[in-house]
């Protein structure tokens, strides 16, 4: 295992929060990445380097090694799994909630609810542990919009404001989880590059609670 150390970054909206935590830490990136189309980037940490990804491939790309560290939203890693994967640190950025959310004053009536959401398997255990039979029908985004069309009675999204909600006449149901934006570490990394790893998840550990 090469002593380098690959930190897996969600892009899009967790990056914008997740850098100035990192500046905070001590790592910063050698190039704006706004301004880049490279993926791979130095840090001025000559043994760190960062992957910017989509936020769903970070768990995998640290689960099997290919980064030793990542950050990802609590929403991911349940829908992914935990299997390889330490979370040592919540970042306490980007936080919202998983949530069902239905139209408007509609009820739910019938013995099987059909579920629009990115989120097969967090959706399935939910409803399972309900006793609500559930048909849950995966969706790549804009789950507001399943209900309105009649692909769905019911969705299980992310709310944060509530705006998109009720933008498209719809409110939030049951709570399902508190979410914000985890670290994880490949778990053979944490043994192998322990001495590495352990100042800069501490560096990161002060990095958050100086900001509560
Ligand atoms: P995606 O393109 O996969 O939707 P986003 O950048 O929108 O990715 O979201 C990344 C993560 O940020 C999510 O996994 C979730 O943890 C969190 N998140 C998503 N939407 C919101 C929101 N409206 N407010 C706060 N956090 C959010
Ligand atoms: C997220 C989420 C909700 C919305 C919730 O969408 O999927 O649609 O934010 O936030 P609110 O309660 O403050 O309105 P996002 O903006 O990330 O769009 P996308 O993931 O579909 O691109
Ligand atoms: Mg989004």
């Amino acid at each position: 295992m090469s002593k380098q150390l690959v930190v897996a970054l969600s892009k899009g909206r967790i990056l914008k929060e997740t850098l100035p935590l990192l500046a905070d830490a001590g790592i910063e990136p050698l190039e704006d990445l706004d301004k880049s189309r490279k993926l791979l980037f130095d840090t001025n940490l000559p043994d760190v380097k960062l992957v910017i990804i989509r936020a769903t491939d970070v768990p995998t790309y640290v689960q099997l090694g290919a980064a030793d560290l990542g950050i990802a939203g609590k929403d991911v890693l349940l829908e992914h799994g935990a299997e390889g994967l330490y979370e040592p640190l919540d970042l306490e950025i980007a936080a919202c909630r998983l949530m069902t959310a239905g139209v408007v004053g509609q009820q739910q009536q019938g013995a099987r609810r059909r579920v629009a959401t990115k989120f097969v398997d967090v959706a399935r255990r939910y409803y399972a542990e309900q006793g609500i039979q559930a048909e849950v029908i995966k969706l790549y985004g804009a789950m507001e919009l399943a209900p309105l069309m009649n692909l769905a009675d019911e969705i299980v999204d992310i709310v944060d404001t509530g705006n998109t909600l009720r933008a498209n006449g719809m409110e939030p149901r049951e709570l399902i989880t508190d979410i914000s934006t985890r670290l994880v570490v490949n778990k053979a990394a944490m043994t192998m590059k322990h001495d590495r790893l352990k100042p800069l998840i501490d560096r990161l550990r002060q990095a958050v609670e100086a900001r509560r």
